[in-house]
């Protein structure tokens, strides 16, 4: 690409990885550099680092430097991310410097390949060697104003005509190849025409440029969509079938009175073809595979809560789950989804021609918001769980409400998976109510003989210890506390805590607590923590009261588990305070945390041995 290396380098300099990323990435410290958890593919423990000038993922292997991450990230191409980091910079692209004439003619002689192909065969379609094509077309219930809106055509049955007839405008068989239309050999020679015996779907880019084909192949048969491989004009990793005319839809104005047309994603070509017919001009669909996180960030440059529709099988469901947590880590305010799930065993094109338009208008309507869905989707399948699997989903839930970034966003997903979780699945009471679930079968941290934990598992310990004894503090926690990773063990006790104040029968004393819990099942466990040593509470300290002293001391050990995060976490509470002007409530709230990270900052990481 010919911009000015010199204006690249100093674009980089201008723009840290680190600032571009940690708008999207929530990142925290290790050792010289940067993790977290990559935002290219789900994952819950960050394998995603980030170095002074280049970015690697150790789990999916995406890497690159700060153009390309915005590239990757965000569905563009290089001017355009040169272009936006440029204008955040404060910088001016070099005009005519943009792109290299060889470029510019490269790529347009490619368009023009396509263009020629795109000609021939639409007129293909309509002669009688396509008759096939158009008879399946017609028999699909197309009409022929909507096969010509998409440009179908008809492939022709491979014996060399499409290169013959290219030939005779000066295409070659290599330009062909470049464009995606030629198989190759091993050593790169062009070898037999892609696409034969199909009908052809041009698949255009956002902007309405012809990038590729897809073809289906007429009735049964393997593979029954072929797509054109990649090139420098087509990614599927960021386009999706559709888009172009979707876009438009979605973005016109829509007359007083009506709704705007919603952006709908569907699976297939012929869904796309059979919903634009039926009206929903707002549908697109990937090009074969699973939703990426590129092809989210293009949605969302359309619409701020796309639908994504799934069939209401167990398959539907295992890919909408996917879906859903590919999208947490982009999630935003207003980058969200709506999910709707299609009767059992029915696709978009099959609904509208068996329902008719109303129907699945009616059910586009009622596509539930992702954080109301994504319960069901997590927890799918699950009945009457017992206590380790109902440890096991809470766990789930938590963790994938912790993927997204944002943290005000995350906590209210996080409370509506918890509602539901508890709503769902209530704790069942009483003397070894659970059954299987007796003392010895559960992880243990020791058998009620005092153990030796490390440093790190005695400050968890701490932390379980002073919500066990004053378990007032709880609900003002609750957030961090959920964000945690704990051993099993500790898990348990949390959960304990949780679903607790959750039903809103949180003792708000310790004694009351112990007697509650008196020969239930949870009380061992509770002992356990409560047995491995005294609290860390010095009362003497002159102007802090009992109440501000346990929360402090709280928020001191949690701090000690992982300072750079608690730090992170602080400034943001209190950025956010000045930024909503909180009340003196709330600042009161906020004091123990300052008090706290002031104490580890002047170095009081050592208190207590720890
Ligand atoms: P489906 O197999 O679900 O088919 O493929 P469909 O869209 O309902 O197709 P019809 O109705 O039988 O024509 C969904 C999408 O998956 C990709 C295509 O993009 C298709 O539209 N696909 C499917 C392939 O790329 N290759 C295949 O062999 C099959
Ligand atoms: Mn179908």
């Amino acid at each position: 690409m010919a911009i000015e290396p010199g204006f690249l380098d100093e674009l980089r300099a201008r723009t840290p990885l680190t600032s571009v990323i940690g708008r999207r990435v929530k990142l925290v410290r290790s050792g010289k550099n940067w993790k977290g958890c990559c935002p290219f593919h789900g994952e819950k423990t960050p394998s995603f680092y980030v170095y002074d000038d280049h970015f690697h993922c150790f789990g999916c292997g995406v890497h690159g430097d700060v153009i390309s991450f915005v590239m990757q990230m965000e569905g563009k191409n290089f001017p355009e991310a040169v272009e936006e980091l440029a204008t955040s910079a404060g910088m001016e692209v070099p005009k005519d410097t943009r792109r290299s004439h060889e470029e510019v003619a490269r790529s347009q002689s490619l368009e023009d390949v396509l263009a020629q192909t795109q000609a021939i065969w639409s007129s293909a379609l309509y002669a009688p060697a396509g008759k096939a094509g158009l008879d399946y077309l017609l028999g699909r219930g197309l009409t022929r104003q909507t096969i010509e809106d998409f440009g179908l055509g008809w492939a022709g049955d491979g014996r060399g005509g499409l290169s013959a007839a290219l030939a005779a405008k000066n295409i070659t068989p290599q330009m062909m190849a470049e464009a995606g239309l030629m198989r190759l050999d091993d050593e790169g020679r062009p070898k037999g025409e892609l696409f034969w015996g199909r009908v052809t779907f041009p698949i255009r880019d956002r902007k309405g440029r012809l990038v590729s084909f897809g073809g289906r192949i007429l009735g049964d048969g393997q593979p029954k969509y072929l797509n054109g491989p990649e090139t420098a004009l087509f990614s599927k990793r960021r386009l999706l079938f559709g888009l172009d005319k979707a876009r438009a839809a979605v973005r016109a104005p829509h007359p007083k009175g009506t709704p705007p047309t919603d952006l709908i994603v569907v699976e297939g070509y012929m869904d796309v073809i059979g919903l634009h017919q039926a009206g929903f001009r707002g549908a697109v669909a990937p090009l074969g595979t699973a939703l990426t996180p590129e092809q989210l960030e293009v949605l969302w440059q359309v619409d701020r809560a796309p639908i994504l529709c799934f069939d209401g099988d167990a398959a539907g469901r295992r890919a909408a789950a996917r879906a859903a947590e590919v999208a947490l880590p982009l999630l935003k305010a207003d980058h969200t989804l709506r999910v709707c799930l299609l009767p059992e065993g029915e696709d978009p094109d099959s609904l509208v021609r068996s329902r008719g338009q109303q129907v699945v208008g009616e059910m586009f309507a009622t596509a539930a918001p992702l954080a109301d869905v994504l319960f069901d989707l997590l927890a799918g399948g699950i009945s009457n769980p017992g206590p380790e699997e109902r440890a096991a989903l809470r766990h789930k839930l938590v963790e994938a409400a912790g993927l997204i970034p944002d943290k005000a966003l995350a906590s209210e997903y996080r409370s509506t998976l918890l509602d539901r979780f508890f709503e769902t699945f209530r704790r069942r009471k009483g003397k070894g109510g659970g059954g299987a679930f007796t003392p010895a079968a559960r992880p243990s941290i020791g058998d009620g003989k005092p153990v030796v934990l490390d440093a790190m598992q005695e400050r968890q310990r701490i932390l379980l210890a002073l919500l066990l004894r004053y378990p007032e503090v709880v609900p003002e926690v609750e957030d961090a506390l959920c964000r945690l990773s704990l051993p099993d063990a500790f898990s348990e006790v949390r959960g304990l805590l949780l679903d607790l104040s959750a039903e809103g029968a949180l003792p708000e004393t310790g004694e009351a607590l112990l007697s509650a819990l008196e020969g239930e099942e949870e009380e061992e466990m509770v002992q356990q923590v409560l047995r491995g040593g005294p609290l860390p509470l010095s009362f003497e300290e002159k102007d802090s009261s009992l109440a501000v002293a346990v929360r402090t001391q709280w928020w001191h050990f949690y701090g000690l588990l992982n300072f750079s995060q608690f730090q992170q976490e602080v400034e943001q509470e209190v950025a956010r305070f000045w930024q909503k002007g909180g009340d003196s409530a709330e600042w009161k709230r906020l004091q123990p945390r300052l008090e706290a990270l002031a104490r580890l900052k002047r170095g009081e990481m050592e208190e207590h041995g720890l």
